[in-house]
């Protein structure tokens, strides 16, 4: 639902602040800003600041903070429109009917028909498991130790095995051929142009579901042994398994302030079972990107319990990196003799699955394992380039207190000579030139490189190009060949520009309240408001472009400064100092009158 971007403005502009708030919290002024008890959590001394001059809340306790807008959508636990609708009311403001072009209507209604077309699809797999046809599927759920409950909860369903049942009972609710392909629940035979068939038959199947639990996919399992073992959904305009995860609809309201990732739907679905709700599948597809931000999302915590197996523990190292580049920090479970999860529950039961989280190892004690497997420590030659990767590992670590125990660590648990391991890791410190390696000499020139952005204004320059961008479309067009939003290095600010540049893509009138409503969690739409209210002060054009360049330039530094702490082939360091390098070069001109 899209209002004008000038609309929203008038709304938020004629809804001072500081009266609407004044509305549910007492405040007194002090100062310029206005105080009083946060409404977001528990607390007996005001930490709730109002500033009527930027027209923004924080609270200081809680970090909860935003606009006028996100303060009646988190307080009255509104939508962006339903809030909108009332803060336009309580200044006499009429809203239009919303703006949508026809041709976004189509799209928007097409889509409509594929989720509905899901969503009967599954509910028609669902009661074929108490029908007699579909017994042998009921039984096999229960053989594998799924109650009533579990399986109602996650709609597991079966598909029998006549060739088109599906198909002929989607047409007979009404749903085009078209629909039906595009949803991937039908093929065309091959052999005959035009005759649809189902792509799922004879399979205990699995609805995936999305953030908001609507049916975006399915994966079918044969009954036994076969294959494929599991038959999925093929890409569609719904489902893009690279952005999703299976189980997260229901983890993110866990209460427990961590998630597991597991490789499998039954990995899911038994710990579920067992009172694990917070654990999610990446569904044997390797681990993304998409898939960590959204993780992001509802935690910061992870612990992975991926197959026990040589192909779990290599999806396990290429996973961690990708994680902790969303600022998400990362443990292992183990749990061998079993497989996976779904095993160890049903060996073991939830206490000692319990047990076993108490004790998984942090990310880099799981590559540091890793790594002493591949060497023969007995052996002098084996050791040392042991110790080299140990000391290595180290600098790349970008925390200085998080380096400091981990030096400890290793010490200790291999006995390394403290002296020997510090000299190593400056050795290696020089020779990759821009990663600032400090212990001792913190002074040395190459450790100063990373440090001529303070983190402050590596957030700032973040800030000002969403802030930017999202306004003026004439410089995203400029700074679009420049920058990609992978290279903005807070993960928050990342997602933004995701959005941002994805809504350009689609060709969509922009605006920050757009923004910020394609989170769904409240406290993401805190933050991504934060993100906008950053009014940044220009006198005129000159300084408007000094000011984007100044921007540009540290955003891509620090992504350069980050790249480098992770990469660990010294030619794509050299790679990587190139284009530092040609940076400096890089000018962009606005053509701002
Ligand atoms: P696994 O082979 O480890 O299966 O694949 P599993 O989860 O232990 O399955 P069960 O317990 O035998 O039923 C892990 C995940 O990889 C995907 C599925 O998502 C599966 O849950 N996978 C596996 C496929 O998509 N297709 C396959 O043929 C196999
Ligand atoms: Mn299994």
């Amino acid at each position: 639902m899209f209002y004008p971007d000038e609309l929203i403005e008038e709304i938020r502009y004629q809804n001072d602040i500081v009266e609407v708030i004044s509305q549910y919290v007492r405040l007194n002024k002090k100062g310029s800003s206005h105080f009083g008890l946060c409404p977001f959590h528990n607390e007996k001394t005001p930490s709730f600041s109002v500033a009527q001059d930027k027209q923004i809340y924080h609270c200081f306790g809680c970090g909860a903070g935003g606009n006028v807008i996100t303060f009646v959508m988190e307080y009255e636990n509104y939508s962006f429109v339903e809030a909108i609708k009332v803060l336009a009311d309580r200044v006499n403001i009429s809203l239009p009917e919303p703006e949508i072009s026809e041709e976004m209507r189509k799209m928007v209604q097409y889509k409509q028909q594929l989720y509905d077309a899901n969503k009967e699809a599954a509910k028609y797999f669902y009661h074929q498991t108490s029908a007699p046809l579909g017994k042998k599927a009921y039984d096999y759920l229960n053989d594998r130790g799924i109650g009533d409950e579990t399986r109602k909860k996650f709609g597991l369903g079966f598909s029998h095995f006549f060739r088109d049942d599906l198909y002929q009972y989607l047409t007979s609710k009404g749903y085009s051929d078209a629909v039906l392909r595009d949803s991937g629940l039908v093929l065309e035979d091959k052999n005959k142009p035009g005759e649809l068939y189902d792509r799922f038959f004879n399979r205990v199947m699995f609805p995936i579901f999305d953030i908001h639990n609507r049916v975006i996919g399915f994966g079918g399992r044969v009954l036994g042994d076969g294959m494929p073992k599991y038959l999925n959904s093929p890409e569609t305009k719904l489902f893009d398994k690279s952005k999703n995860l299976y189980g997260l609809n229901i983890a993110r309201t866990s209460r427990r302030n961590n998630m597991i990732l597991v490789e499998g739907y039954m990995d899911v679905i038994s710990l579920h079972q067992a009172g694990f709700d917070n654990t999610v599948a990446s569904l044997g597809t390797a681990f993304t990107k998409g898939q960590s931000n959204l993780i992001k999302r509802y935690t910061s915590e992870l612990i992975i319990a991926y197959d026990s197996d040589n192909a779990g523990v290599n999806a396990i190292l290429k996973a961690i990196p990708i994680l902790e580049a969303s600022d998400i920090s990362v443990r292992v479970l183990k749990m061998l003799p079993y497989k996976d999860p779904d095993d160890f529950i049903k060996g073991e039961g939830p206490e000692r699955f319990e047990e076993i989280i108490a004790a998984s190892i942090p990310s880099f004690m799981f590559e540091v394992e890793q790594l002493e497997a591949k060497y023969n420590l007995s052996d002098p030659d084996h050791k040392t380039k042991f110790y080299q990767g140990i000391a290595r590992k180290l600098v790349e670590l970008e925390n200085e207190i998080k380096r400091d125990s981990y030096f400890e660590a290793m010490i200790n648990r291999y006995n390394m000579n403290p002296k020997a391991l510090n000299s190593e890791m400056e050795k290696i410190g020089k020779d990759v030139g821009i990663v600032s390696h400090k212990r001792e000499d913190a002074s040395s020139s190459e450790g100063k490189i990373k440090n001529r952005f303070s983190k402050d204004s590596i957030v700032v320059a973040q800030k000002n190009i969403l802030t930017f961008i999202v306004s003026h479309k004439d410089i995203f067009e400029a700074v679009r060949p420049y920058i990609k939003p992978s290279e903005f290095v807070d993960g928050l600010y990342r997602q933004v520009a995701e959005i941002i540049f994805e809504l350009y893509e689609e060709n969509l009138e922009i605006n920050p309240a757009m923004i910020i409503n394609k989170f769904v969690e409240l406290d993401q739409q805190n933050n991504v408001a934060q993100v906008f209210n950053n009014d940044v002060k220009v006198e005129n054009g000159m300084q408007f472009e000094k000011m984007v360049n100044e921007s540009v330039q540290i955003l891509k530094n620090a992504y350069i400064d980050k790249m480098s702490g992770q990469v660990t082939e010294v030619n794509d360091l050299q790679e990587l100092i190139k284009v530092k390098r040609e940076l400096q070069d890089l000018y962009i001109s606005l053509n701002h009158g």
